[in-house]
């Protein structure tokens, strides 16, 4: 018994393969429950007691041997295995990750801030949900005003004084309130009108707020600015016209017009035969507004503007619809691919 232990011991030692079958077998053979070693454990009992002692040991150190013989022989082939299945294909094109693209609101809305920061102009922003000062009564809108109706404001809770800003405007209001002359300032924001969704209306867009407040600045300077601004968008040979309109925090009021990028001003549909489209509201902030912020009137005069990012975006891109911001279509957004 003691000389087929030792035989054991001494084949497991040489034990070598690559070949997983082979090595279960071996195992089996060994250690499996009808195997070697369970005989000879059987056997041992019936061993002289002066043998026992070296019996026992080879025993033990056969067990041993051939269990970390098997396991250091399976682990290597199949390590061996898995680099022999990987074929290399060095030919294979590469699998290219689908990038995302800009979103065209986001191209339009990184152009303006571009152009106005040429002009010294900071970005600044406010929180989409305002207090009725922000939104309506710093901006000297008279408390019948009917852009405080249920129809245009989402209201948050019950709260009248709460509500989603329908404007950037409330961002004006803010800098002014928070800063001293000079200020030139952009906000960018998303602004909130409860109006039923169509092809030309949304619940929510984006506009941009100028403002620019300084000693002696005038409606020459607001015309100027707009006119580069107006020109570098929509390219050199851009006219603008300004005509009267009312905001009630600006006097005098006008909305800017640029010659239709289309037609070139010779009239198309797009421009419905003027020639121009409308791009963005402007005016002179009116000194009760300063007042209001804490800007002395007498000293200090400034202008602002605001205008839709969609509506620019619509004239850059030609887009009809104004969902087509908002669905999120990848077919749509796919085509702003090469825009950054
Ligand atoms: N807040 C106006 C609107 O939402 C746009 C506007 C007009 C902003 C004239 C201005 C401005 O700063 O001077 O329709």
């Amino acid at each position: 018994m003691l000389k087929l232990a030792k035989a054991l011991l001494e084949e497991t030692e040489k034990f070598q393969s690559h070949d997983l079958k082979e090595i279960e077998q071996f195992r089996l053979k060994i250690l499996g429950n009808k195997g070697e070693l369970k005989k000879l454990f059987v056997a041992f009992k019936d061993v002289d007691v002066s043998e026992k002692k070296e019996f026992g040991a080879i025993l033990n150190q056969l067990k041993k041997e051939a269990l970390s013989k098997v396991n250091a022989l399976k682990e290597a082939a199949q390590k061996q295995s898995h680099q022999e299945n990987e074929h290399i294909d060095l030919t294979r094109p590469v699998n290219q990750d689908r990038l995302g693209s800009r979103h065209p609101i986001s191209i339009i809305r990184n152009e303006i801030i571009e152009v106005f920061s040429r002009l010294g102009y900071q970005v600044s922003e406010g929180p989409d949900i305002e207090d009725d000062w922000h939104n309506f009564t710093a901006l000297n809108f008279p408390p019948e005003h009917p852009a405080r109706d249920m129809q245009d404001t989402f209201f948050v809770g019950k709260n009248p004084d709460i509500a989603l800003r329908t404007h950037t405007s409330s961002v004006q209001v803010r800098v002014m309130e928070n800063n001293d002359p000079p200020i030139r300032t952009i906000s960018p924001g998303r602004v909130y009108r409860n109006e039923a969704i169509s092809a030309r209306a949304h619940c929510f867009f984006h506009q941009i707020e100028g403002l620019y407040i300084d000693k002696g600045v005038s409606f020459a300077d607001m015309k100027q600015t707009l006119l580069f601004f107006a020109k570098t968008v929509f390219g050199e040979h851009t006219k603008i016209r300004l005509r009267p309109s009312y905001f009630p925090f600006t006097e005098p009021s006008a909305e800017m017009d640029v010659s239709c990028s289309i037609c070139s001003g010779d009239g198309c549909n797009v421009c419905k035969y003027t020639g121009y489209l409308e791009i963005m509201g402007c005016g002179m902030v009116d000194p009760n507004v300063l007042e209001n912020c804490g800007i002395d009137s007498k000293t200090y005069s400034g202008f602002a503007f605001g205008m839709g990012i969609e509506r620019i975006a619509q004239l850059k891109y030609n887009v009809n619809d104004l969902r087509l911001y908002s669905e999120n279509d990848i077919n749509f957004l796919d085509q702003f691919r090469a825009e950054f």
